[in-house]
């Protein structure tokens, strides 16, 4: 098995090609035939806290064909596809060419998704999807006004922009890189881009003009405070992300005098009919020819060298990992 190990805490992860195959643990035995980068992964190979236990294969998506199971909703030849759920944390992940899963969270890929746009989808689009929903399960509808996207030329945020655009609603898409990525958002279904300095730089007023229907942040902080100021009366606001960082400088009064909801999205620890539904939505809905030109590829000779620029925000879009190059 070929395998990026994280060998110890602190341990710098390295590629090795003769890993040994009963590190892995698991009902349901895999061949991996892709993963994908995520801003998570990138934090795990930086040794930034995302390991918890040692050794470790890192990688938090893997889409594979079961080679064996010992739980009867699965057989060979199965494809799957596995986000969260521990992996690339406490259990190993997808960033190798063999893996042994628990079949709790594992999904059957949709006939129509092909292992590699599953994995360009991975827990970015899966994290998206999760948001539309809580949106649309809250009762938003494209008459409803503007929906804002942060983090918007980010894995997650990219696919959030075109799913809501997708399902009719008129999108702001909010980026540090305006000049770079102006033109990509829009192609992704942006009517606006708004440079995400307005957001993020200083905490406003608990309660400013309200110009946002709903908003999917992937970015957490000022811009989430600033989100929820000016939210419109009865709007929610999903939240997934903490890329600017953990904190939420604001107050009650969003919440209170305006009725905003906060909608948190957890895409790890996500119940089966969710996932299956988020997945099944994602088969239908999501135009390939976008996600095609948001994705680019890597083998997983590249993952431990690509991991800087994603944590330095340079990456857009998604990034699959093609596991056996
Ligand atoms: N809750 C969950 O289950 C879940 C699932 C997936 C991801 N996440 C989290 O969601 C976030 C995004 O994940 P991702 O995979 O989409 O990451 P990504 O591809 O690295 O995108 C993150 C984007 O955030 C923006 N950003 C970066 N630094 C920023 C800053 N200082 N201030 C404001 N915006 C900043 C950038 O977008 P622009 O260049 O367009 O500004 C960047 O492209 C991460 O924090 C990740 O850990 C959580």
């Amino acid at each position: 098995m070929r395998a990026v190990l994280i060998e110890s805490e602190g341990a710098a992860p390295r590629l090795v090609e003769d890993a040994d195959e009963s590190l892995l643990t698991g009902d349901v035995e895999l061949d991996v035939l892709t993963s994908s980068m995520n801003y998570k992964d990138a934090l795990a190979l930086a040794g930034k806290g995302i390991a918890r236990s040692h050794p470790l294969i890192p990688g938090i998506d893997l889409v594979g064909r079961v080679t064996d199971s010992a739980d009867e909703r699965f057989s060979a030849g199965d494809l799957v596809v596995l986000t969260g759920d521990g992996i690339g944390e406490s259990r190993h992940g997808g960033f190798a060419t063999r893996a042994r899963v628990r079949p709790d969270a594992l999904v059957r890929l949709p006939v129509d998704l092909s292992p590699e746009r599953a994995a360009a989808i991975g827990t970015a689009g899966f994290t998206a999807m999760l948001s539309v929903l809580r949106l649309e399960d809250a009762g938003l509808t494209p008459d409803d006004g503007d929906v804002l996207v942060t983090g918007a030329s980010g894995g997650a945020g990219s696919i959030a922009v075109a799913l809501l655009a997708g399902r009719g609603h008129r999108v702001l898409a909010s980026t540090g890189r305006v000049e770079e990525n102006g033109e990509y958002l829009r192609e992704l279904g942006a009517a606006e881009v708004l440079d995400r300095r307005e957001l993020s730089e200083e905490p406003g007023r608990p309660l400013q003009s309200q110009r946002f229907a709903a908003a999917i942040d992937a970015v957490g902080s000022t811009t989430l405070a600033n989100v929820l100021a000016q939210t419109v009366r009865g709007g929610t606001v999903a939240a997934f992300g903490l890329a600017q960082g953990p904190d939420l400088p604001t107050t009650v009064l969003p919440f209170i005098l305006r009725g905003v909801t906060l909608a948190g999205v957890d895409s790890v620890e996500c119940p089966l009919p969710l996932r299956e539904r988020a997945w099944d939505a994602l088969s239908r809905e999501l135009d390939v020819d976008l996600l095609d030109a948001m994705t680019t590829s890597i083998g997983l000779s590249e993952v431990i060298d690509h991991a800087p620029s994603v944590l330095a925000g340079q990456v857009r879009g998604r990034t699959v990992v093609e596991v056996a190059q």
